[in-house]
């Protein structure tokens, strides 16, 4: 099947087998290999990426269910080569440890600073309740994620 897209503010056309992941899609078929695929049904929301401003875990869907949409991942985040402010604030609160985790909490939390000016602590515990960090406690990702906030007033 024939889907057309854009990934990363960029038009995509491509064929696809209509039972292709959007994860394997992106990882394989475009090189994006940022979003992961741990092969675990969505459990660590590691292969989590925007669909038209709203995370969704992409080993969960077809990329057939792209068609029409705007994908970000987080190779989008930033349109050069600077890192954005969230970005910027897990360097600073040494959010990240193994990595692993890090585009989907990136994701996760750009969407909700896109919805919520200033998001309570709570609101971005909650948010970060669909990926799974083996590493770093959440503690530092949550304080990056409210200084990001507080960055964007
Ligand atoms: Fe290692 Fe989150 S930094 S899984």
């Amino acid at each position: 099947m024939n889907i057309t897209c854009t990934v990363n503010n960029k038009s995509i056309e491509a064929h696809v087998e209509p039972n292709k992941l959007l994860v394997d899609f992106l990882r394989e078929d475009l090189g994006l290999t940022g979003t992961k695929n741990p092969l675990d049904f969505g459990q660590t929301g590691a292969c989590t990426v925007l669909l038209d401003g709203q995370a969704v875990k992409s080993s969960m869907m077809l990329a057939v269910q792209a068609d029409g949409k705007a994908i970000i991942t987080v190779e989008g985040l930033s349109d050069d080569q600077e890192l954005n402010n969230l970005q910027s604030r897990f360097e600073a609160f040494h959010a990240v440890q193994c990595g692993y985790c890090t585009p989907a909490a990136l994701l996760v939390l750009t969407e909700l600073l896109d919805r919520v000016a200033q998001p309570t602590e709570q609101e971005v515990r909650e948010q970060l309740d669909s990926v799974l960090c083996r590493c770093t406690g959440f503690q530092n990702i949550v304080l990056a994620a409210l200084d990001a906030a507080k960055g964007q007033q």
